[in-house]
């Protein structure tokens, strides 16, 4: 599935409040009682902004963003002549081997679209060194209205054909399920799920959102069944009648509700 860069940098600062919040978990020292890290990886790493925020934080780190969109991996580029020890690496996390100096992991958003990362992690936490961080955040909004609106009108129309089955359930645990995970790997562990108010300005804000991300998979199906745009459109339409009514606008802008999943934990 490709990634539209300019469509997911639309909220930036919403969508990287939950990144602050799962990386501040994180604190030193490291391996042998080091104060910074050896290496650290940022998995499904996106547009590079955040992880360059990583480097900025642990300039004595080689920092590693990897990513299997070579979309989105062109908009890290550049960020890597800032940051000597910042680069990035076009991959898919499915193929991912913690290294022995991998003194620190962090995914932000992304594990969601890997279906077998649940399979994955105990065998990535039992190969990452002793003392090495392992911060993740995925989504817990698969039963909110943005996301049960969508499913409800990609099932109620002529586009139905082309989206059938496109949009699955995220395949993601709750913060318990990660916590038992994470401490079932010897990993002292702290799990927790936040709601975030986002208060998002302009005309059909939450379909906008959205447009950037879980929409995606549709918009890509929909896409190659007509690539005239005329069913993508239509769909939108009705789509953005639904969330209206969901998500009506109010005097300071659209509150979108927005539940995270989070867990942080250290190798004992
Ligand atoms: C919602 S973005 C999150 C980007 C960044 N972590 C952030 O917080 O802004 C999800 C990213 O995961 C990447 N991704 C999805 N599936 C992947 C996979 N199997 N392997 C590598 N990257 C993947 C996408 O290309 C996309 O850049």
């Amino acid at each position: 599935m490709r990634w539209d860069p300019a469509r997911y940098a639309a909220f930036t600062d919403e969508r990287s409040r939950p990144f602050h919040d799962l990386v501040a978990r994180i604190s030193g020292p490291f391996q042998d009682g080091q104060e910074a890290p050896r290496r650290v990886v940022d998995l499904g790493c996106g547009p590079g902004a955040l992880t360059a925020t990583l480097a900025d934080r642990w300039p004595t780190a080689d920092v590693v963003g990897v990513d299997s969109s070579a979309e989105m991996l062109a908009d890290a580029a550049p960020l890597a002549a800032d940051h000597p020890r910042l680069s990035f690496e076009l991959g898919a996390i499915e193929d991912w081997t913690p290294g022995p100096e991998d003194d620190v992991v962090v995914t932000n958003a992304a594990l969601h679209w890997v279906p077998s990362h649940t399979t994955l992690l105990p065998r990535w936490l039992a190969a990452m060194p002793d003392g090495a961080w392992f911060a993740m955040q995925v989504p817990g909004n698969f039963d909110s209205p943005s996301h049960a609106l969508m499913r409800a009108v990609a099932a109620d129309g002529p586009w139905a054909p082309a989206l059938d089955r496109v949009l699955q359930a995220d395949p993601v645990l709750d913060g318990a399920g990660y916590l038992d995970l994470f401490a079932s790997a010897g990993f002292a562990t702290v799990a927790w799920e936040t709601t975030y108010l986002q208060l998002l300005p302009g005309e059909d804000p939450v379909l906008a959102w959205v447009r950037g991300t879980g929409l995606r998979p549709a918009l890509a199906a929909l896409d190659t069944a007509d690539p005239t745009g005329t069913t993508t459109a239509a769909f939108e339409a009705a789509y953005a009648t639904r969330l209206r009514q969901a998500y009506p606008s109010g005097p300071h802008g659209t509150v979108y509700p927005f539940r995270r999943v989070f867990a942080v934990g250290r190798k004992r």
